[in-house]
């Protein structure tokens, strides 16, 4: 979508690197997304069954720039066409993002053109907003992604009310741990998922960590543990029938939780939008189940297209874009880069 109601019209350049994923992209406010491009480092850190933070940043160096080549390439601009530079600021790994903050940085300077720091989740909340039919604000939005799992109430741009979290493990953690107790790859999410759909449901029955309580937050260690411990039960290596069932077993308890909360959240704010992002926004089992209950309770869910659910450059440019509709000075000729490897999002300020 392009962005029509910003009546500033600029090209912004966003560069993701906080994780496992170099995203470059470039947002038009006029003519919506130009170019993006991705590269994964899931095959690098597979062997390790996790993210090595010093692999990611070596790997972000080297893939940045040919990929800024690729975006420019693919729309048919010079760099002097970018007009900003949008770089992820933080949470993320600490050496991750001083890669990214530092080429953005970098390229500012050689293009003589202004940079903003945007925070990560910002990035994935307002990721919806790219799609062929946006919602509008005010909505609920669920966060669910490998480091959080949070309800937010959402009222515009960088007017956020955080409604609940998990009080232990994102739910994107409890994939990726239960995964590799199964003996699925890294990550675990779309593993689990797809191998779930070959389980039976009736065998295995995980809790459903803090279905009942009152509030907003979430728990998704004790469902991990569940998980260790069925394993554990089999004296023998459980056999892969055996793996689908706890791994249809883990995702319905884990959908259940998750579409409990967003309904509660929908009642208590009286919102009837419901936004999911962030990597487990992606989960077939969790679209399903939402979609669902809008239509039984009449609400509207809306969901990132699938390639902007995972991290990606273009909700960066995005967010850095809708950042300066705001305000046009949040981007400076400052060059002195500062990194925010730990940043709570409500933090964040309108303007
Ligand atoms: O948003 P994201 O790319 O990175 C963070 O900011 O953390 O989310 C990554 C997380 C991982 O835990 C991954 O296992 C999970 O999202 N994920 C999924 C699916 N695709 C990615 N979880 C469940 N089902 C999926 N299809
Ligand atoms: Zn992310």
């Amino acid at each position: 979508m392009a962005l029509c109601f910003v009546r500033l019209i600029m090209i912004v350049l966003g560069v993701e690197s906080s994780c496992d994923e170099t995203g470059i992209a470039l947002y038009d406010t006029e003519r919506g997304l130009l170019a993006h491009a991705l590269h994964s480092q899931v095959a690098m850190h597979e062997e390790y069954g996790g993210v090595v933070p010093e692999l990611a940043s070596r790997d972000h160096i080297r893939r940045a720039i040919p990929l800024l080549e690729k975006v420019l390439a693919d729309a048919a601009l010079d760099r002097d066409a970018i007009d900003a530079i949008a770089y992820t600021q933080g949470p993320g790994l600490a050496g991750a993002l001083l890669v990214g903050a530092s080429i953005a940085c970098g390229i500012g300077l050689a293009i003589d053109k202004p940079v903003l720091g945007v925070h990560h989740l910002e990035g994935h909340l307002l990721s919806p907003l790219l799609a062929n039919q946006p919602p509008e604000f005010p909505f609920v939005a669920l966060l669910v992604s490998g480091g959080h799992t949070q309800l937010m109430r959402v009222d515009g741009v960088g007017r956020y009310e955080l409604l609940g979290e998990t009080v232990d493990d994102a739910a994107g953690e409890a994939f990726d741990k239960s995964a590799k107790l199964l003996g699925l790859g890294y990550p675990g999410g779309p593993a689990i998922s797809r191998l779930a759909e070959f389980g039976d449901p009736t065998v295995y029955k995980l809790p459903r960590p803090m279905l009942h309580s009152k509030d907003l937050n979430f728990s998704f260690s004790g469902l991990k543990t569940a998980v260790l411990t069925a394993v554990k039960n089999h004296r023998t290596n459980i056999c892969d029938q055996d793996k689908a069932n706890l791994a249809r077993a883990f995702v319905d308890a884990i959908v259940d939780v998750l579409t409990a909360k967003c309904l509660t959240a929908l009642k208590q704010t009286g919102l009837k939008r419901l936004v999911i992002a962030g990597g487990v926004g992606a989960n077939r089992q969790l679209r399903e189940s939402l979609n669902a209950a809008a239509a039984k309770k009449r609400f509207q869910v809306f969901y990132p297209e699938l390639e902007f659910c995972t991290d990606n450059g273009a909700m960066i440019a995005f967010a850095g874009a809708m950042r300066l509709a705001v305000n046009p000075n949040a981007a400076q000729r400052d060059y002195a880069f500062n990194i925010k490897p730990r940043w709570p999002l409500d933090e964040l300020k309108a303007a």
